[in-house]
């Protein structure tokens, strides 16, 4: 091992001294203040660790960990809690928590933005310790050499702040939520507006710094172009602790147009959706033109459901006008809907907050109280008989506040190969489903409920889609679709949920894991498996 000789690295040398290999047959019993010891053992030689650490006994310890929770099902009473939080504050605090995780037998769940679907950056059903990102969130942006720099726990809308602080044509391809961490985001794929221009946040990625279960810290060159490979998409949490990413930058026009019609079903959003199954993934790569329907149940009025056609154009209003009369007729786009305005303030409507809201706004970090949701995905590459559609929005309307999105492929996305990213949804998709149940009710009754009503909706949907496998987006994870057979092996099991995501990519990222992590340390319900 070779180690450049800062003091942090130093530092991480002596503790280096103290692991032996006793993880492999770890104690059952974990004793946390033995990891805490080790922890101080470090923060002796460097600037103390103590500050980053949250016990129960701490005050604060609650709302560092909820604060960061996007999902309530995972924040109830009887919801597992961590033994401890680490919050690093420095990237040596990272591999500190590493080696002490890994010497005391004690399993971490590293969290960035926390909004995995199913809690599984915070939950953790055997004892352990949360290693959270959320202060390493430095962003570096270099526009000469249209990079950037930045660490995980930065959240994309502070990313996209920070470049058009430096520049109005740049930006950077992911997704719409301004709160997602870029530890996970990028990890699991992302995509969001620019995906048809530009593809995925992961073809748009050329550096990495990670720590591994060794407690090095790599970079691109010195961890190999397998393991670059497999944390551009196969999720990061199996193979290490990413520090930050680099990031190219790409070009974006001085004025975009952004629009929102809503249309519904009583004036006839079914028609309109139908034709949008042959246009969307054929337009030019400068429009973006999103679907999502959403079950409407305002008082007094008949339910129903609402589509929004939510659109991006990198160009002007004259442009997309005749472009959208000639392959969307049927949408009746008209100029009152259209408006024009900086790269940055799309990203600010695609979050959903009002023309005009100041582009500040994507700086604020603060969740407010979150919902229960469950969401699954598939990848449609037929179109959908309309006669389905309608039974699609007839099971929707039973079901409160249910919304989908239906993402168009083609462009950019039909260009890059499937092995190219563990992510190997391309060439061949019409579009990417997302399905959204969310609720307020609190209780397992009403969970049940409306877990049960998304699984019905998704079965009729069987045909329709993706088959052998039915494929699913890593950054929507699911964990229903490892189907948990009894007699079926951990490894039998990863391979069904494995397919789904990955394809035949997964060959290769149990691989890259047997190669970085063969004792199996980073791992979840869900990670990538050594053979
Ligand atoms: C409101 C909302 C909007 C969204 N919009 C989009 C979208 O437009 N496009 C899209 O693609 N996705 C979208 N997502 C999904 C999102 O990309 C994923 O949930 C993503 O994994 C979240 O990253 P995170 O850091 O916030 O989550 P976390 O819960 O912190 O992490 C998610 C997973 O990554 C692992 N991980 C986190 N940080 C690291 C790290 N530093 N090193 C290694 N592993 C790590 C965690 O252990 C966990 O397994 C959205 C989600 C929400 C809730
Ligand atoms: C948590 O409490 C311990 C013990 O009192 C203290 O050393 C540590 O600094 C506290 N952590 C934080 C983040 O304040
Ligand atoms: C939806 O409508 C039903 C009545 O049809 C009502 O009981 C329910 O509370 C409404 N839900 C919401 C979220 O408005
Ligand atoms: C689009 O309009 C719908 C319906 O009015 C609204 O619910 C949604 O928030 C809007 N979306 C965006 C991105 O503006
Ligand atoms: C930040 O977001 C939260 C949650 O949406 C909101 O309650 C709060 O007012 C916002 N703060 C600012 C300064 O906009
Ligand atoms: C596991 O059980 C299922 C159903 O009981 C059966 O269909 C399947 O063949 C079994 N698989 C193995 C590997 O034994």
């Amino acid at each position: 091992m070779k180690f450049p000789s800062s003091p942090f690295q130093l530092a991480i040398l002596s503790i280096l001294s103290v692991v032996t290999v006793s993880w492999a047959t770890s104690d059952p019993l974990v004793n946390i203040d033995d990891f805490l010891q080790c922890l101080s053992k470090q923060s002796q030689s460097t600037s103390s660790i103590h500050a980053a650490i949250y016990t129960p006994q701490n005050t604060s310890f609650q709302s560092v960990l909820s604060d960061r929770i996007k999902n309530r099902r995972f924040s109830t009473s009887t919801t597992p809690k961590p033994l401890a939080i680490v919050a690093a504050k420095h990237e040596y605090h990272v591999q500190a928590t590493v080696l002490c995780a890994k010497q005391q037998g004690l399993q971490i769940r590293i969290r960035s933005g926390g909004h995995d679907y199913e809690g599984l950056s915070y939950v953790s059903h055997v004892p352990f310790i949360i290693l959270d990102m959320f202060q390493l969130q430095s962003i570096n942006v270099n526009v000469a050499e249209k990079t950037a720099w930045v660490q995980s726990g930065a959240t994309l809308g502070q990313v996209y702040y920070k470049i058009a602080e430096k520049s109005n044509v740049l930006g950077f391809p992911a997704g719409v939520g301004p709160t997602v961490g870029a530890g996970g985001h990028f990890s699991g794929g992302g995509y969001g507006s620019l995906m048809r221009k530009y593809g995925l946040s992961i073809d748009n990625i050329i550096d990495a710094k990670i720590v591994v279960a060794d407690g090095r810290v790599l970079d691109r060159k010195s961890m190999g172009e397998d393991l670059f490979w497999a944390i551009r998409g196969g999720g990061g949490a199996s193979f290490g602790v990413i520090l930050s990413w680099k990031l190219k930058l790409v070009s974006v026009p001085a004025k975009v147009t952004v629009f929102n019609v809503s249309i519904t079903l009583e004036q006839g959003a079914t028609d309109v959706v139908y034709k949008w199954q042959y246009a969307a993934p054929l337009l030019p790569k400068d429009l973006f033109l999103r679907v999502r329907p959403l079950q409407v149940n305002s008082t007094g009025r008949k339910k129903t459901v609402k589509v929004s056609f939510i659109g991006l154009f990198l160009g002007r209003i004259n442009k997309l006008l005749p472009l959208v009369k000639e392959r969307l007729p049927e949408l009746g786009l008209q100029r009152s809907d259209c408006f024009e305005m900086s790269w940055i303030e799309n990203i600010v409507f695609f979050a959903d907050f009002p023309i005009g809201t100041p582009i500040t706004t994507l700086l604020n970090r603060t969740n407010g109280q979150p919902s229960f949701f469950k969401a699954k995905s598939d990848y449609v590459t037929k179109p959908i008989p309309k006669r389905v559609i309608e039974s699609l929005w007839k099971e929707m309307i039973k079901i409160d506040n249910f919304w989908m999105d239906w993402n168009p492929y083609g462009g950019r996305m039909g260009e890059i190969p499937e092995s190219a990213t563990p992510s190997p949804h391309r060439a061949g998709n019409l579009f990417l489903i997302q399905y959204y149940a969310v609720w307020v009710e609190e209780g397992v009754e009403a969970a049940s409920k409306y877990l049960q009503l998304s699984r019905k909706l998704f079965d009729l949907m069987t045909p329709y889609v993706s088959k052998n496998p039915r494929e699913a987006f890593q950054n929507y994870r699911d964990l229903e679709i490892g189907a948990n057979l009894d007699n079926q092996t951990n490894f039998q099991i990863a391979k069904i949920y494995g397919s789904k995501y990955f394809k035949g990519n997964f060959d290769r990222l149990v691989r890259v894991k047997t190669m970085v992590d063969p004792h199996n340390f980073f791992k979840h319900e869900q990670s990538i498996p050594p053979v």
